[in-house]
């Protein structure tokens, strides 16, 4: 099937350019002898899950849900990151995960007794924020709730915790890591002997093409070497970046006031939440900057919001109704935030196989709408 036989909408994710990331992350595991996870949140597409399983360590979870995917879809070791854990899902928690990380010493207290064969670790947070524009993302901003200050780290009440976590990056190049793990050796510095391992989170954009790959070597062969700690890496983004596209079709065409929208069967609130959240302009395929190329539109979909918006793109030609479009970089942060806001279709799932073939893994009907509600 070629992509334009898809149903739209359609997310559909190329497993050349999957395979491509997984073999430059595993040469990062192979030259330092760091282990990396996939972060679930990011990328939960777990007919994908024995591809990936084959090149990394295994998978992490922020949530009782994501670690039951993780150990039965992808095996390997699993990882669990939450800010508290609820009691009722705690023990099916310590059952599957091999580690779990704690936001507090008072969760450590609670639960510590609970973890029979888990490596407990302790989230911390460095205080360094390294994004200039990203608030929203941004775990060391002012009253943070995630991760413990130096200033309430507990430094002699560390019996059986064997591992820091922090996670402070978002998108970002190894030059941030470097002045993090700073703070973090200055801040910390005291309990890093005595881990047996540092979790460096997500948000190392190692993937993107121009990453300094060098210098997250350099940074994890340092922790490795000054701590003899085992270093993980969670990346989500970097496991599937460029490696989806959403596939929509026009359904329309409407003007106003010297705007000319296309309504599309695909929604920015429904179907790419990060557009309006974040907010980001996707890439779109064969298109141009507003005014670049001769035709220029407004891209937006068919729910009530007026700002449903996803952005204004150019075009060589003019854009009919019934003409596909596609998205790109729609693996990540895509299908696993997506809704059903207005009872819009959820869009099918597909994967691209090397050759170009596609092969439809799911459909969403009105069950899967209604089923959410009663
Ligand atoms: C604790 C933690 N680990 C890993 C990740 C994955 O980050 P990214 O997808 O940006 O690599 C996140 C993202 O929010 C996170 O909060």
């Amino acid at each position: 099937m070629t992509p334009y036989e898809l149903p739209t909408p359609c997310y559909v994710v190329d497993e050349g350019r999957l395979r491509r990331n997984l073999e430059l992350l595993q040469t990062v595991q192979r030259d330092t002898g760091c282990k990396i996870l996939l972060a679930q949140k990011a990328f939960s597409m777990y007919a994908e899950y024995p591809l990936i399983r084959r090149y990394l360590a295994g998978t992490t979870a922020s949530s009782l849900f994501e670690a039951r995917l993780g150990a039965t879809e992808m095996g390997g070791e699993a990882h669990i990151f939450s800010p508290a854990y609820r009691d009722g899902e705690f023990d099916e928690i310590a059952a599957l995960c091999g580690h779990i990380v704690f936001n507090s010493f008072a969760q450590l207290e609670k639960y510590r007794s609970r973890c029979p064969s888990s490596s407990i670790g302790i989230r911390i947070n460095p205080q360094c924020s390294t994004q200039g524009n990203h608030t929203i993302y941004d775990p060391c901003a002012p009253g943070s709730r995630l991760g413990v200050t130096a200033g309430q780290f507990r430094f002699n009440e560390l019996d059986g915790v064997e591992g820091l976590h922090f996670h402070t990056l978002c998108e970002q190049d190894a030059n941030d890591l470097a002045v993090t793990l700073k703070a973090v050796e200055e801040k910390f510095g005291p309990a890093l002997p005595r881990m047996k391992w540092l979790n460096l989170g997500g948000g190392h954009h190692i993937t993107r093409p121009g990453y300094d790959l060098p210098l997250l070597k350099k940074c994890i062969r340092h922790v490795r070497d000054a701590y003899g700690v085992q270093v993980y890496l969670e990346p989500g983004e970097a496991v599937a970046l460029n490696a989806g596209y959403l596939i929509t079709e026009v359904l329309d065409v409407v003007e106003n006031g010297g705007i000319t929208t296309l309504i599309l069967d695909t929604s920015a609130a429904c179907h790419m939440p990060d557009v309006l959240e974040m907010p980001y302009r996707p890439p779109l395929r064969n298109s141009g900057l507003p005014g670049e190329k001769a035709h220029t539109y407004r891209l937006s979909s068919c729910t009530c919001l007026a700002g449903d918006v996803i952005g204004d793109y150019s075009f060589d030609r003019p854009v009919q109704i019934g003409d596909r479009l596609c998205f790109e970089d729609m693996a990540i942060y895509s299908m696993v935030k997506n809704n059903t806001f207005n009872g819009i279709p959820l869009p099918a799932i597909a994967a691209m196989d090397e050759n170009g073939d596609c092969r439809i893994i799911k459909t969403f009907g009105y069950e899967d709408f209604k089923s959410r509600l009663s």
